[in-house]
């Protein structure tokens, strides 16, 4: 038995849970959605990453009265105006990356400046307060599809300092340089001083 607190993970993902689960693994005891027996959809209908992530978080809070964290991600594309954003998912209208990827471009073509960013937003709700963590990961974007590696827009984004693709670059390389790394690193940091 573990009388380490419990925190819930407000996501469906299996493989963003495993992730968290080994990095949050000796402050709180993690559990998933599933574990509770929650299939349903999760609203998403704010248009921010900050906005989406607390009514993820909320709608289990109040459902589960345990502490408990979510997350929102997307793609941030300068000449777009911040598009695709936090439409990142479904940008052409559903969720084929392949198919978002190449509205992205397309919708890029007549541009020069092709700076972009990946920016995740973690929001934690405890029984006290609500807290907020960001990760960004500054880059550009390609003018065509290069690796097979990750998921979403990796074969289209090159991270500053870098010459590949996150499509290309070696899986490790991305997990520690990503927006999920560093707004993980900013949760874990949070846990690490402060009880649940
Ligand atoms: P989520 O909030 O983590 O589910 O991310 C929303 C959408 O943003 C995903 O469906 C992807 O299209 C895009 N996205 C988020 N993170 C990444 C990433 O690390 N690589 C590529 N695309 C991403």
């Amino acid at each position: 038995m573990t009388d380490l607190p419990t925190l819930v993970f407000a996501t469906q993902n299996e493989k963003k849970l495993e992730e968290l689960r080994i990095l949050i693994a000796k402050k709180a005891h993690l559990i998933s959605l599933n574990e509770l027996d929650f299939n349903d959809e999760i609203p998403e209908t704010t248009n921010t990453l900050e906005g989406n992530a607390y009514q993820k978080a909320l709608t289990i809070y109040n459902r589960f009265g345990k502490p408990c964290f979510s997350d929102d991600s997307g793609l941030f594309v300068k000449a777009l105006g911040g598009a695709p954003g936090v439409d990142s998912a479904c940008y052409s209208g559903g969720r084929d990356s392949h198919k978002n990827m190449a509205l992205l471009l397309d919708n890029l073509a007549q541009h020069q400046d092709r700076s972009a960013y990946f920016k995740t937003v973690f929001c934690l709700i405890t029984h006290d307060d609500t807290y907020y963590f960001e990760g960004i990961v500054d880059g550009i974007i390609t003018t065509e599809l290069r690796g097979t590696n990750g998921f979403g827009y990796d074969p289209i984004f090159i991270p500053k300092g870098f010459d590949q693709t996150f499509g290309e670059l070696d899986k490790t390389i991305k997990k520690s340089i990503s927006h999920r790394a560093k707004a993980s690193e900013q949760l874990i940091e949070f846990l690490n001083s402060s009880d649940l």
